[in-house]
């Protein structure tokens, strides 16, 4: 499959694996580059910018395919030094970055000098056409769907997408509720160059979280998510849990942030990811959950998707289209 994200981004696959925190790490990010696809390490899982410059090197030693770095720029009290992690990807080589969070107006100069490309993820169509202005390489767009932070607008990829590529012009990737060949080629026909996942790539062999985080997602249905920090307009879709329900609860009474900060506290979501102990924090999980039934190699599941893909589109697609012309498939 060849679209015009592939020929820009020289990948072989219109597949994507978006920034993850504490999941976006090189044995993850090098398996999918192996495969053909384009993964993000996540900057700000690494604790200081030396950190990401050595996570950079291992997963270069794990492949000699390429990949990119997430760089997310949300807005908080104590911000990491981001002109700090920005000068370790610069400086470390790589040649794709994925920003997302907020506008990258202030970065793009620095990563335009040293020849990076950049994909801004974002959450409207008002913001893609932003980032296009602003003189980004794509745009990855993200449904109300998706796992992690939706914005506050609430439309689902059915309408983003083709709403979105039908004003821009760069290479657009559909984000959200992607798990399988089907939304690989619904997206494809709402005009997108591709997909980004996250959700589906955590649940895969190859993802750095404990094997009792995978069997959850596996036994999740599309129903088990949950919108925490609505009340605070920082909306975030988590895994349905006995925190997440908490945090619900709390806002739905009318909160701050000082009355759930000890539930959603980072540290805390780490502890799932890394001991297994699924009720332990808040951890991000889309609804895409309900398609998932595995954990495949990272392989397996890129493959299994680009032949299904070309499978359904000559397949049941073709004949549709045949069978309407009147010839017997
Ligand atoms: C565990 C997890 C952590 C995530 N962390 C980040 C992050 O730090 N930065 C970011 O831009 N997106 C983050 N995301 C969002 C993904 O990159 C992607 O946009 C989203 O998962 C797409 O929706 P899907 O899960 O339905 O595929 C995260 C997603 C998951 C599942």
């Amino acid at each position: 499959m060849r679209t015009r994200f592939t020929e820009a981004f020289g990948v072989e696959h219109p597949i994507v694996q978006g920034g993850m925190m504490w999941v976006g790490r090189a044995e993850l990010v090098a398996a999918v580059a192996d495969a053909g696809a384009l993964g993000f390490i996540t900057a700000l899982t690494q604790p200081t910018p030396e950190d990401l410059v050595r996570e950079i090197a291992r997963c270069r030693e794990m492949t000699d395919k390429p990949f990119g770095v997430n760089l997310t720029i949300l807005p908080s009290i104590t911000p990491p030094p981001y002109a700090e992690y920005r000068a370790a990807i610069i400086e470390s080589g790589v040649k794709i970055v994925e920003t997302a969070g907020s506008n990258p107006v202030d970065h793009l100069p620095f990563f335009k000098d040293a020849g990076i490309k950049v994909i801004h993820k974002c959450t409207s169509v008002r913001h893609a056409l932003k980032a296009e202005r602003v003189g980004v390489d794509a745009v990855s767009i993200d449904g109300f769907e998706c796992a992690g932070h939706p914005g506050e607008d609430d439309v689902p990829g059915l309408v983003l997408i083709p709403a979105a590529t039908r004003k821009l012009r760069i290479p657009v990737i559909a984000s959200g509720g992607i798990a399988d060949s089907r939304g690989l080629v619904a997206a494809l026909a709402l005009g997108a160059d591709g997909v980004n996942m996250g959700t589906r790539f955590m649940c895969t062999v190859e993802s750095p979280v404990a094997q009792r985080v995978k069997e959850q997602i596996v036994a999740n249905s599309e129903l088990d998510t949950k919108l925490i920090f609505r009340t605070l307009r920082n909306t975030a879709r988590v895994a349905a849990n006995a925190v997440s329900r908490e945090v619900v609860e709390i806002e739905s009474g009318g909160a701050e942030f000082a009355d759930i900060a000890h539930l959603v506290a980072g540290a805390r979501g780490r502890t799932v990811f890394e001991e297994g102990d699924i009720d332990a924090g808040i951890w991000t999980s889309g609804q895409s959950q309900g398609l998932i039934d595995d954990i495949p190699t990272v392989a397996e599941l890129v493959d299994r998707m680009i032949s299904e893909a070309e499978t359904i589109i000559t397949g049941r697609l073709n004949g549709i289209v045949a069978a309407k012309a009147g010839v017997r498939v």
